[in-house]
């Protein structure tokens, strides 16, 4: 009862939380030479440590941008804290307590044509990228990332587009490479799991899609061709695909995951 109360209190004292305070509250890492091998981390309000628990856990978000759009990257995710920050419990159960940290990634960019001329781009800036760069980025990420925050066994691991590609392939991975931390729980935004498929429905993607992929690789860049069994093993406790970009509601994860929308 008097953790309730407190919480009240906490709730109602809020001033309103803006997005200069939260790029404030923002802390960069970075895991490679290149500009985009980093991501942003943010420990929410309040959070007297950023230590998961059974009742709080961190969420890792992939941006989209189908491997090419510059205009999309770590910082896609600050409206989305900013909705989660505003801890408005009349629309559904706010639920930022139960989130640690929020640690939004970058990876490196395959090269789209016109964009960057290589002959004066420095170096750490040029995105030159093939598959699976991406994704060997996204791995040393969730690597570094568990090195300063312990984030084993109690993360859910999203993301947009080919983030949330990417946030599939990456909890299979962790089947075969045991550096690379668990995720509890996936959640796929619009999602791009079937590229084979894509170019059947889509001929207009191929160019795109070869930009940053080798055909050879588009079946094992695609979630969608792993066996089920290999997702039974991850042993999550949650799979969660949306279409639509609403935020993510985090879950009642103890004893198991209620997914709300
Ligand atoms: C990230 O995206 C924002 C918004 O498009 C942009 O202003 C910013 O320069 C980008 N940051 C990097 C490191 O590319
Ligand atoms: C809180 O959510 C409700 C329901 O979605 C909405 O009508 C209201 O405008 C929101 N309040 C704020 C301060 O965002
Ligand atoms: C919010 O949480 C309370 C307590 O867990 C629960 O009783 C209520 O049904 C939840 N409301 C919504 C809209 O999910
Ligand atoms: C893990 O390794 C096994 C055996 O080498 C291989 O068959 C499987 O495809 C790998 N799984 C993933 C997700 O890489
Ligand atoms: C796709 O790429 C090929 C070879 O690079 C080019 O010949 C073709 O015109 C491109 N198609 C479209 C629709 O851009
Ligand atoms: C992709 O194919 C090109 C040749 O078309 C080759 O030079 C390159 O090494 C391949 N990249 C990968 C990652 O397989």
């Amino acid at each position: 009862m008097r953790i309730r109360i407190s919480r009240l209190f906490l709730l109602t004292s809020l001033v309103p939380w803006t997005m200069a305070d939260i790029t404030n509250r923002m802390s960069s890492f970075s895991y490679g030479p290149n500009v985009l091998q980093t991501y942003d981390v943010y420990i929410p309000q309040g959070k007297q440590d950023e230590n998961p628990s059974c009742e709080t856990y961190w969420l890792v978000y992939i941006h989209g941008g189908y491997y090419r759009d510059f205009s999309v990257n770590s910082t896609s995710v600050q409206p989305s804290i900013e909705v989660l920050e505003s801890r408005n419990i009349t629309d559904f159960n706010n639920t930022i307590e139960k989130v640690a940290g929020v640690a939004s990634l970058n990876y490196r960019l395959s090269a789209l044509p016109g964009v960057q001329d290589p002959s004066t781009t420095p170096e750490n800036k040029l995105q030159t990228a093939r598959w699976p760069d991406h994704l060997n980025d996204v791995l040393a990420a969730l690597r570094d990332l568990n090195s300063h925050y312990p984030i084993d066994g109690q993360y859910v691991i999203s993301g947009h587009s080919v983030g949330a590609q990417m946030a599939f392939l990456a909890a299979l991975r962790t089947l075969n490479d045991t550096t690379i931390p668990k995720p509890v729980a996936v959640l796929g935004v619009s999602g791009i799991y079937d590229f084979p498929q894509i170019l059947r429905t889509n001929p207009e993607y191929t160019n795109l899609t070869l930009n940053a992929i080798n055909e050879t690789n588009l079946g094992s860049a695609s979630p969608a061709v792993y066996p089920g069994e290999l997702y039974e093993k991850l042993d999550l406790k949650a799979v969660a695909l949306q279409w639509l970009w609403r935020i993510v509601t985090m879950m009642d994860l103890c004893p198991g995951i209620k997914w709300r929308r």
